[in-house]
């Protein structure tokens, strides 16, 4: 029987990307192309373009044979240090890929985005929680909003419908990508037992004590994939996370127990400034329990760590949208975390 649909998903290396080219692959309802300057360790049949998303001309070039695309799905992302610049190179990256698809795929059917719970401002201050989808989106530049009102004003009119994601703290099997919470715990609990350090939660009381939730790569993967093919879901946003809540509080001795070191006292202090300059213990830490050979700068997402564990106030999307529209699956976080840590360890990324 041919396979009538498809996907072609853009930031396929990422921690959001890659679980969604293995989930679409394993479902074998879908022809799969895979858009990423790298290519993907993925396991399965799939075609892979290494195009740059933020040349227009090379997208146009690479992408113009995709004739068969009926579905994009939008998860690549670029960190720039200058606000505008990020703003701007993530607006290109998307419109610059919609653009492309369009122009050479007389059957395109969706277009599907990953935005994230910043849209209500969780990355400035305390907001209304828990935030719901209709709930306005905070003051000030977010590349979100750009391109989110690119994709809506692009769509009216149109023969395909779109949708958008909104997850938070995306957990997920992923080396490289430098916002993926799971490795940095992995890695911090890890050296913590090597170099002798005390476990301790690196953020402010308030952090400590604070309502908190993570997204696990592979349930996101399964509610996009949802929201790409349910007619009830066309044209909306929907806020996706495991559905359960933590605080770092109840986690802290779970997570202190995995990597068998005392949990020490909670106060607050930069991992970037503390471990940032630890390369050569990680490189020793490699060698002598014959790990994976990755490089510091691919494990050690320093920066988004402390941006976690730098908020004071609840962090807390209301799910209950797309439970009413039909995806019902949710995840004990604390479970997932687990189970991430341990998969890092059998697959030698820590020891
Ligand atoms: N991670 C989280 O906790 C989280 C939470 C909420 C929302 N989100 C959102 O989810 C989206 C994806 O984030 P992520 O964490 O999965 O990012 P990521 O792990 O850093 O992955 C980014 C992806 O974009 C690709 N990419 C970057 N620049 C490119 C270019 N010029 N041309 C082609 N591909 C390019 C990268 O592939 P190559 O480098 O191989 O080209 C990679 O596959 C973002 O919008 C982010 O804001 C993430």
């Amino acid at each position: 029987m041919s396979i009538e649909r498809t996907a072609v998903v853009a930031g396929a290396t990422g921690v959001v990307g890659r679980y969604l080219l293995r989930h679409l692959l394993e479902t074998g309802d879908w022809n799969v192309v895979a858009l990423s300057r790298r290519r993907p360790d993925v396991a399965g049949e799939f075609r892979h373009v290494a195009v740059d998303l933020l040349d227009a001309a090379d997208c146009r070039a690479k992408l113009a044979p995709l004739r068969d695309a009926t579905h994009v799905f939008h998860a690549a992302f670029v960190q720039v240090a200058d606000p505008v610049e990020h703003v701007a190179r993530n607006a290109a990256l998307f419109t610059n890929l919609v653009t492309a698809i369009e122009d050479a795929a007389p059957s395109l059917r969706h277009v599907h985005l990953v935005e994230g719970t910043k849209w209500y401002g969780s990355h400035l201050g305390p907001f209304l929680t828990p935030a719901r989808e209709h709930h306005p989106r905070h003051a000030g530049a977010n590349f979100y909003f750009d391109q989110h009102d690119w994709l809506e004003a692009r769509q009216r009119g149109k023969a395909w419908t779109w949708s958008a994601v909104r997850p938070h703290a995306v957990c997920g099997f992923s080396v490289g990508s430098p916002m993926n919470l799971a490795l940095a715990l992995a890695v911090y609990g890890s050296l913590c037992r090597d170099l002798g350090l005390p476990f301790s939660h690196p953020g402010p009381a308030a952090n400590f004590h604070a309502l908190y939730q993570l997204t696990d790569s592979g349930l996101l993967a399964r509610a996009i994939a949802w929201m790409a093919t349910s007619p009830q879901a066309a044209n909306q946003v929907f806020n996706i996370t495991n559905g359960d809540l933590i605080r770092w509080e109840n986690l802290w001795p779970r997570l202190a127990q995995f990597f068998a070191v005392e949990a020490g006292e909670q106060r607050h202090f930069s991992l970037r400034d503390t471990l940032g300059d630890k390369a050569a213990d990680w490189d020793r830490l490699v060698a002598r329990h014959g790990l994976q050979p990755h490089a510091y700068h691919q494990v050690a997402g320093w920066g988004f760590a402390d941006f976690v564990f730098g908020s004071t106030w609840d962090i807390v999307s209301d799910t209950g949208r797309s439970r009413r529209a039909g995806f019902c699956e949710t995840l004990d976080s604390e479970r997932m975390l687990l189970d991430l840590l341990a998969r890092f360890r059998r697959d030698r990324v820590i020891p």
